[in-house]
């Protein structure tokens, strides 16, 4: 397959966008190269400027899970549009969206709607400061949970990892306050807690990680933390941007059974639209302005047009739970299918899955927490990536990235994808 065009095109976005891209991981920086302009999309397809077609495995990042231009969704953006585009108001979108949040996710009663999933975490995090009236959080070596400062932290070398910044522009005052862990590590989150007793206002979590690839959670993992949170008074975070209304219809609350404090969310419950949201119970969420004392607010915040995608995206998945079962065959398929070429061809490799989210690791060790994700080799996730891209399959441009498996994606599809996999393998 040719990418000419999309390779002009870059070339042309730079001069004017800093580094061509709008959101970093998209300018194909990790596996080289230059990024794919899409022109269009739909089910399981991406269009480029090329006029090639794209088996789609990033899917937005995750919203697309029925597909791309999901004909309800896109259905319900148009007609909301007709009636206008923002007030700066509340409408029964909001309250309509909001009832069936709560109904579909156990253990909320309240939820507040943002723009995006760095929004929501930043949000959660300021509220579990005033709610707790403590200031550090905990949060994981190799976890996202947006670019807002107190996130873009990295380890220092003390005994105890006392953070970073890890980028320009984020205070050693920020730093201080985050204190950094490693996933799976419930022993380190122990001594954190110990050695800031009283301190430490939240503890956030991907409770299944997607942003080292995909790592599961050890089995007593999250429980672990549950019981620690609930000993030294700090709330729980799950930040279920990407498993929320993915892993199932109350999100890895549901599929762990666990409760956490505050959740928040992204990617699928805005439909394709920019739209983040957090909640949690009635005595947590009413701290928040206009009511409460811990303030936050958005000019856009409740879009109409973000709310009716969501709604409808969030209807489609209550009324067919068999999505998610369908979803997860499907990445099953997938897992066995690319697990038994890379056996075939005696490739070091670590394919970990959950649900309808899956990663690829070039190592022959378990892929646990960011220093074992760190260790699998780059060059060969390149050379995959890139084999799989000239073959017309599009899997995110990093291996620190999950894929998001959608229900548009035939057997089909999957298969191609094995047998493109067999090939690019072989030849190693
Ligand atoms: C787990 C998680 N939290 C938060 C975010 C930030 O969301 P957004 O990109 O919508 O700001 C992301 C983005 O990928 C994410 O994966």
């Amino acid at each position: 397959m040719q990418y000419k065009r999309s390779s002009a095109l870059f070339k042309e976005a730079q001069d004017v966008i800093p580094g061509g891209v709008n959101s970093p991981v998209r300018a194909f920086k990790g596996v080289g190269g230059h990024p794919i302009f899409i022109n269009s999309a739909k089910g399981a397809y991406l269009f480029d400027e090329d006029n090639n077609q794209l088996i789609d495995y990033i899917n937005s990042w995750g919203p697309m899970i029925l597909g791309h231009a999901y004909h309800p969704v896109v259905e319900a953006i148009t007609d909301t549009a007709k009636k206008g585009t923002s007030f700066g108001a509340p409408t029964v979108l909001e309250t309509e969206i909001a009832q069936l949040a709560v109904a579909m996710v156990p253990n909320i009663d309240k939820i507040r709607f943002v723009n995006s999933g760095t929004e929501a975490c930043m949000s959660a995090v300021r509220l579990a400061r005033g709610y707790t009236s403590r200031e550090k959080i905990i949060k994981f070596a190799g976890c996202y949970h947006g670019h807002s400062d107190s996130f873009l932290i990295q380890a220092g070398s003390g005994a105890i990892t006392l953070g970073v910044p890890n980028s320009p522009g984020v205070t050693a005052g920020t730093a201080k306050d985050t204190l950094l862990a490693q996933y799976n590590n419930l022993a380190q989150v122990k001594e954190i807690l110990e050695a800031n007793k009283n301190e430490v206002a939240c503890i956030i979590i991907e409770p299944v990680a997607g942003n080292m690839g995909c790592i599961p959670p050890a089995p007593g993992f999250l429980e672990g933390l549950r019981a620690l949170c609930d000993e030294h008074g700090a709330l729980l975070i799950f930040d279920e941007v990407m498993t929320g209304f993915r892993l199932a219809k109350g999100g890895a609350q549901e599929l762990f059974n666990i409760k956490a404090d505050i959740i928040t969310f992204g990617k699928v419950i805005g439909g394709g639209l920019p739209v983040g949201a957090f909640a949690g119970r009635a005595e947590i969420m009413d701290y928040l302005a206009p009511i409460g004392p811990v303030y936050q607010a958005g000019t856009l915040s409740g879009n109409p047009l973000a709310m009716a995608a969501g709604i409808t995206m969030l209807k489609e998945l209550n009324d067919n739970p068999d999505v998610f079962t369908a979803i997860n065959k499907k990445t099953e398929r997938l897992h066995l299918g690319m697990e038994a070429e890379l056996k075939k061809h005696n490739i070091p490799h670590t394919i970990n899955r959950v649900g309808s989210m899956i990663s690829v690791h070039f190592s022959d060790d378990p892929v646990v927490d960011f220093a074992s994700a760190a260790a699998a080799s780059g060059e060969r996730f390149n050379l995959f990536f890139h084999g799989l891209l000239a073959e017309g399959i599009y899997i995110a441009p990093s291996a620190f990235e999950t894929w998001f498996i959608s229900n548009a994606l035939t057997d089909a599809d999957i298969d191609k994808t094995i047998t493109a996999v067999g090939k690019i393998v072989a030849a190693w």
